[in-house]
C-alpha cells in the first residue's frame, strides 16, 4: 500500500514537472523555492539549480515585492490566495501573472509549505486591453456623431428659426421709422430697437461661421468674376450712412479684378472698415486703398490712432480675441470679426497681416491672388 503511495506520488511529481504553460512549484514555509518545473523554467527563465532554495520575492517587481509575506499569511489562514499582477522574469522583463498559492498541510495539521501555480497571461491581458480600447474608441465615435448631428440641428436652429423672426423685428422697425408717424420718443425706442436686432442678427451670422469653419472644416466660398473696387465702393457708402460724421477715403488701382466670392469679400472689407472705425482714434480718418500687384491685389485698410498692445497683436486673428471693453471704445462685438475674415481670405487663397505703431496708425493687409 505503501509502495502504491509512493508510486503514485513519484508519477503526480513527473506529471507536475512536465507541464510546460504553468509554472508550478513549492516554497518552504518561509517562502524559498523547493522543487521547480518546465512551464516555472519557460515562464520565469530560471533553470531549477539557480532557483531552489531562493525566496520568491524575487520574481516580484520591487514595488509590489513587500506583499509576499502578505499572500503567505493569507494562504496560510485562509487555504489559499489568487491575485493577478506583474511579475518578473530572470532577465528582468515583465509579464502579467495570474498566481494561486495554496497551502499544504502535514498530517499532524501543521503548515509545511506552499504550492503555487502561475500562468502567463500576457497575452490574453494584451487581448483584453485591445478589445477594452477598441470598445472605447468605438463609444468615442458614436458619441462624436451623436455631437455632430446635434451640432448641425443647432445651426440650422440658429441659422433658421432664429434668424427669420429677427428679420421681422428688423423690417418692422424699419417700416415705422419710414413712414414717419412715430412721436421722437417713440422712433428713438424703435431705432434702438432696429439697432439691435441688427446687432443680433450679425451676432448670429458671425457665430454661424465660426461653427462652420472651426467646425465644419473651413469656409465655402462661390468664386465668380468680381470687381474689387466696386465691392469696397459699396461697403464704403454703407459704412458713411451709418457714420457721416468719418473722414472715409478711398482710392483704387484701374484693375483691381479678380474670380472671387462677392458677398464674402464684402464681409471681409466690412470687417476691416468696421474696425478702423470703431477701434482707431475716434475722429480720427480711415483709408482703403486697392493695388493692382499683377498676379494678386492687395488691400490696405489704414487707421490713425494708438498702437494696438503687443499683447493683443500676436493673436489678434483668434476667435473670441478682442481688447476689454473698457480699453476699447464701441465694443460690443464677439472678437470673431477678424477671425471669419482670416478664413474668408485663406479660402481665396489669401494672406491677411497687420502692422501698428504709435506713429502711424493700424495697417490690415489683405493680399489675394486674382484666382484662387
Ligand atoms: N483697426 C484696429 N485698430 C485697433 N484695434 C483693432 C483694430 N481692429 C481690431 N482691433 C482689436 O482687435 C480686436 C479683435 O477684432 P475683431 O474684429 O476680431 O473683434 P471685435 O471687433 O472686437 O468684434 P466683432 O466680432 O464684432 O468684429 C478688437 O476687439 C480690437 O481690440
Ligand atoms: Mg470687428
Amino acid at each position: 500500500m505503501q509502495e502504491r503511495n509512493a508510486q503514485d506520488a513519484e508519477r503526480f511529481r513527473l506529471l507536475v514537472e512536465s507541464v510546460k504553460d504553468y509554472a508550478i512549484f513549492l516554497l518552504d514555509v518561509d517562502g524559498r523555492v523547493s522543487s521547480w518545473n518546465v512551464g516555472a523554467e519557460r515562464i520565469k527563465g530560471y533553470r531549477a539549480d539557480e532557483i531552489i532554495g531562493q525566496h520568491f520575492s524575487r520574481f516580484y517587481p520591487p514595488e509590489t515585492a513587500g506583499r509576499c509575506a502578505e499572500e503567505l499569511e493569507i494562504a496560510a489562514r485562509e487555504g489559499r490566495f489568487e491575485d493577478e499582477g506583474w511579475r518578473v522574469r530572470k532577465h528582468g522583463s515583465r509579464f502579467w501573472a495570474n498566481a494561486i498559492i495554496s497551502r499544504i498541510l502535514g498530517r499532524d495539521g501543521n503548515l509545511v509549505g506552499f504550492a503555487k501555480v502561475t500562468r502567463d497571461l500576457t497575452h490574453r491581458r494584451a487581448l483584453d486591453e485591445e478589445r477594452i480600447a477598441r470598445a472605447a474608441l468605438e463609444q468615442s465615435l458614436a458619441e462624436q456623431k451623436k455631437i455632430d448631428e446635434l451640432r448641425e440641428q443647432l445651426i440650422g436652429i440658429v441659422g433658421h428659426d432664429l434668424r427669420s423672426p429677427l428679420s421681422s423685428v428688423v423690417v418692422g422697425a424699419e417700416l415705422m421709422l419710414k413712414r414717419g408717424m412715430l412721436h421722437d420718443a417713440d422712433a428713438k425706442v424703435t431705432a434702438r430697437i432696429a439697432r439691435s436686432a441688427e446687432r443680433m442678427a450679425k451676432i448670429i451670422s458671425q457665430l454661424l461661421d465660426f461653427t462652420r469653419s472651426r467646425l465644419g472644416g473651413g469656409m465655402r466660398v462661390e468664386p465668380r468674376e468680381t470687381d474689387l473696387a466696386e465691392i469696397c465702393a459699396q461697403v464704403i457708402a454703407e459704412v458713411e450712412t451709418v457714420h457721416p460724421d468719418r473722414a472715409l477715403s478711398f482710392e483704387a488701382d484701374s484693375d483691381v479684378r479678380g474670380v472671387w466670392d462677392r458677398e464674402r469679400l464684402a464681409q471681409v472689407v466690412s470687417n476691416l472698415v468696421g474696425n478702423a472705425i470703431a477701434h482707431g482714434k475716434a475722429d480720427g480718418a480711415v483709408s482703403v486703398v486697392l493695388r493692382d500687384e499683377g498676379d494678386s491685389v492687395t488691400l490696405f485698410v489704414h487707421n490713425e490712432g494708438p498702437a494696438i498692445p503687443a499683447e493683443v497683436l500676436p493673436a489678434i486673428f483668434e476667435p473670441f480675441h478682442r481688447q476689454a471693453r473698457r480699453t476699447s471704445r464701441n465694443n460690443d462685438g464677439l472678437g470673431l470679426g477678424l477671425f471669419i475674415c482670416r478664413e474668408l481670405v485663406a479660402a481665396h487663397g489669401g494672406e491677411i497681416s497687420v502692422q501698428s505703431t504709435d506713429g502711424a496708425g493700424t495697417t490690415f493687409t489683405v493680399r489675394l491672388p486674382r484666382t484662387a
